[in-house]
């Protein structure tokens, strides 16, 4: 019987992609219904930012994704060579498909591991083969417009689960979270959990306070961001005092200046949270301000010196 529904699908992307083994066009990769990344979400991921064709932060990135899979007990197949090779040659395939050299192009690398495919059952299964699936996309650089004039934010209670540190693809709540500021037309949803923040839908949150930078603490509330360890270094690259602390719901919508960061957005100004204008009470107020524009920039000199013609 067919469905009654009729809608065209959205076109997918043509590239190519890797699935267990085989590199073949991603709108071709197929997997079973058994699988228990489909059935469960019982898998991990990772989105990895190439510049100049070279991966940025890959060993930080396999460092995490490797912790979450020993938490899903999932042995992970390949060595950080293995996988390297991989994300080379799919990046490779990319650039070749629109006729550029690799190191002209900047890519998005999303990688994932499922448990493997099995008969339905809660129990993690043993002695089956995971399912690895990697593919690439352009990366899409942030407007200028919406980096020089920041984005909107909508504030919400964190409902999701206490195990927010597992890069886990069961993602409905970072879904739920994310179409509540879709549909006020804003960027982002900033969580707490009672008082604190945590993050949001998917992206790390911070604040700037008389300069300082605040963050709150790497723990299982929270998906320690791989521009954790990266703003920290730049903050002390250009001398700016970098604290990780529990922060107040009155700390965030009082802060000189909010910031969000992620793989795709680097580091963003937040200009505006529900109807409380960021840093209202100073010379920069609704605007980016001073150490998100300072940030921002030693992110593309650190992007540069590390990636930029080193292949
Ligand atoms: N999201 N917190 C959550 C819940 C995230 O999903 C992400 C990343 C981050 C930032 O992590 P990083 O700096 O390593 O990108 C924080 C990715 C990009 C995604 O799911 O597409």
């Amino acid at each position: 019987m067919t469905s009654k529904y009729s809608f065209t699908p959205p076109e997918l992307p043509s590239t190519i992609c890797y699935l267990n083994g085989e590199f073949c066009p991603l709108a071709q990769a197929k997997i079973s219904v058994l699988d228990r990344g489909f059935i469960f979400g019982d898998g991990i991921y990772e989105v990895v930012p190439i510049y100049f064709g070279k991966p940025f932060r890959f060993e930080q990135h396999m460092n995490r994704f490797q912790r979450s899979l020993k938490e899903l007990r999932i042995e992970n197949p390949f060595s950080n060579v293995e996988w390297l090779e991989i994300i080379n040659t799919l990046a490779s395939r990319f650039a070749e498909s629109v006729n550029q050299k690799v190191e002209d192009t900047n890519q998005i690398i999303y990688l994932q591991i499922s448990r493997g495919v099995a008969p339905r059952d809660h129990v993690m299964t043993k002695g089956i083969s995971p399912t690895v699936f990697v593919m690439t996309n352009p990366l899409k650089a942030i407007s200028p417009e919406l980096r020089n004039a920041g984005v909107h934010c909508v504030s919400a209670h964190d409902f999701r689960w206490e195990k927010a540190h597992i890069k886990a693809t069961s993602l409905l709540g970072a879904v739920l979270s994310r179409q509540m500021s879709a549909d006020m037309d804003a960027t982002e949803t900033i969580m707490f959990r009672g008082d604190n923040l945590s993050e949001a839908s998917s992206s790390n949150v911070w604040i700037v306070s008389n300069g300082t930078v605040f963050a709150p603490p790497k723990d299982n509330l929270l998906l320690e961001g791989i521009r954790y360890g990266l703003i920290e270094e730049i903050c002390g690259e250009i001398d700016i005092p970098f604290v990780l602390r529990p922060i107040s719901r009155n700390e965030v919508f009082n802060a000189d200046e909010v910031l969000l960061s992620s793989a795709t957005k680097e580091v963003l100004a937040v200009t505006k949270i529900d109807e409380t204008v960021i840093g209202s009470h100073t010379s920069h107020s609704g605007q980016p301000g001073p150490v998100y524009k300072r940030i921002y920039k030693a992110y593309q000199n650190y992007i540069e010196r590390i990636c930029k013609n080193t292949n």
